[in-house]
């Protein structure tokens, strides 16, 4: 069965997922996704991994 997940690159943010069941982590550890649009943390500084915790909003760096 085809299902269709989106990804949505938040500027300076997570990745908005929508759709998807599990996250696989950078250790290959499985997260079950229990709502329909999670947010993955992509700067490395969230407490809780994979998931995004707002982190990122007193850490953003420089970018063009
Ligand atoms: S992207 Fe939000 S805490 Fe890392």
């Amino acid at each position: 069965m085809n299902r269709e997940i989106q990804v949505f690159a938040c500027p300076h943010g997570p990745l908005l997922v929508r759709g998807a069941d599990i996250v696989v982590d950078e250790s290959g550890d499985e997260h079950a996704v229990e709502r329909p649009v999670v947010a993955l943390c992509v700067c490395e500084g969230s407490g809780r991994k994979p998931w995004c915790d707002g982190t990122h909003k007193s850490i953003r760096r420089d970018l063009p």
